[in-house]
């Protein structure tokens, strides 16, 4: 397995494992992700991989990947908060994913040292929000240093259900 930065190549693996949740929320109606109402289409989802490369590109996102045997099993992102600049363009916000069999092996732990490095000096906080049920990935948030600021009630509507999200900042 390789931690590496996000490569042309790695559209379609990538494009794959953001995919994949669509069918694991099936299986796992609690899963920490927020969705798209409708599972996106793969052209919406090619033009997406061409912005996020722009912004890797223009130094507004550091994006990282988990690699095994040419697949894409996990991924890891901060993107600038507000594009074009604002006054909160010193914020990143983060994302993370590893693919259903990989989990619990220190994956997401490689991708998130990495990106965090990355982003010092790029950004000044690093933010992200997380269900509040999933108290596995506030805990692995914690241990780099992310701190709870609030909650918000009612954020996400999975169906007929509500769940409260954690928000969490990390000062670089
Ligand atoms: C959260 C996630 C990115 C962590 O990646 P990972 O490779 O499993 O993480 P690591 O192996 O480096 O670290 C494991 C830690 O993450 C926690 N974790 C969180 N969700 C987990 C999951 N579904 N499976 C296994 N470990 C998970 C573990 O409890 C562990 O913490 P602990 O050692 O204190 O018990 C990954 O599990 C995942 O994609 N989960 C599903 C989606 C999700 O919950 N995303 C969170 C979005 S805010």
């Amino acid at each position: 397995m390789k931690v590496r930065t996000l490569l042309p190549s790695d559209r379609a693996g990538l494009l794959r494992l953001l995919d994949q949740s669509y069918d694991e929320v099936k299986r796992n109606p609690g899963l920490g992700e927020s969705l798209r109402l409708e599972r996106p289409k793969m052209s919406g989802q090619v033009k997406w991989f061409d912005e996020i490369r722009k912004l890797v590109r223009s130094g507004d996102a550091v994006f990282y990947v988990a690699e095994e045997k040419g697949d894409v099993i996990g991924f890891c992102s901060v993107v600038k908060k507000d594009i074009p600049e604002s006054e909160m363009s010193h914020i990143g916000v983060l994302g993370v994913r590893v693919a259903e069999g990989w989990r619990g092996r220190g994956i997401g732990s490689k991708l998130m040292k990495q990106v965090l490095d990355k982003c010092k000096g790029k950004f000044e906080i690093v933010e992200l929000f997380v269900f509040k049920p999933n108290e596995d990935a506030q805990r692995l948030y914690e241990r780099f240093g992310f701190k709870a600021w609030g909650v918000a009630p009612r954020y996400i509507k999975r169906g007929k259900k509500y769940l409260d999200t954690v928000y969490m900042y990390l000062n670089l």
